[in-house]
């Protein structure tokens, strides 16, 4: 069965395209395109990775919406307009190393579990609006989960740290602030705890 996370990323596609970055064994876009109609390049950097998803492709039947690409990132893809590029459990600098210099890109799904401010900061720089922001928990780790569209906006400092719509979520904002509370019971660099303590202000100050 197809995690959570993945489902919900689905959920977010709103092209009839999709451009799978860092697919692994296909498993988003076998369900994209046999739930949704989508038709769907899954792309992976492993050779083995795609070999298993081209035998789950021709398993579950979508060898029509379903092409794959053994390549770095999207070297050699040309994004078309109605493509969505989705980029889903690799790392922030993973992510922003592949998106870096591309100017074809009109909307994005990404998702990542570490050092998502940075990745909302690189975006917004990059000339991209945040149009849907989720996250998911799995296996006790917290997945946010993005979508972007080429539009140039300006954000508040909050915005970049927790989010312009999961700032508006006291859940959200209290699951971070227990875990920047957990880490200052931890820290012993002077610096890095008044860093915390900030974060930790400007998150209660959104609770209230
Ligand atoms: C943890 S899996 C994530 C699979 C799926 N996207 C998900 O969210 O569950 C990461 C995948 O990204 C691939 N990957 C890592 N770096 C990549 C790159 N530069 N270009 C393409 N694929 C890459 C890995 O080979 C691996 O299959």
């Amino acid at each position: 069965m197809l995690s959570k996370r993945l489902k919900t990323i689905a959920e977010m596609v709103k092209t009839p395209s999709v451009i799978d970055v860092g697919c692994d064994h296909g498993l988003l876009d076998i369900y994209l395109a046999k739930e949704y109609h989508k038709t769907c390049l899954a792309c992976d950097i492993s050779e083995k990775a795609l070999q298993q998803a081209e035998k789950n492709v021709v398993k579950y039947q979508v060898q029509d919406l379903v092409k794959t690409k053994c390549t770095d990132g999207l070297t050699g893809i040309v994004v078309k307009k109605e493509d969505t590029v989705v980029l889903s459990g690799m790392g922030t600098h993973t992510i922003i190393k592949i998106l870096e210099g591309r100017s074809d890109i009109e909307r994005c799904i990404v998702s990542s579990h570490k050092d998502v401010p940075l990745l909302r900061r690189w975006m917004t720089k990059a000339g991209y609006q945040i149009t849907e922001e989720t996250y998911v928990i799995e296996k006790n780790i917290l997945y946010v989960i993005l979508a972007f569209e080429r539009n140039e906006v300006q954000y508040e400092e909050i915005d970049y740290e927790v989010g312009p719509f999961l700032k508006k979520d006291p859940t959200y904002v209290s699951m971070l602030l227990e875990k920047e509370e957990a880490l200052l019971e931890k820290v012993t660099d002077l610096k890095r705890k008044e860093e915390i303590q900030k974060k930790i202000e400007q998150f209660k100050k959104q609770e209230q």
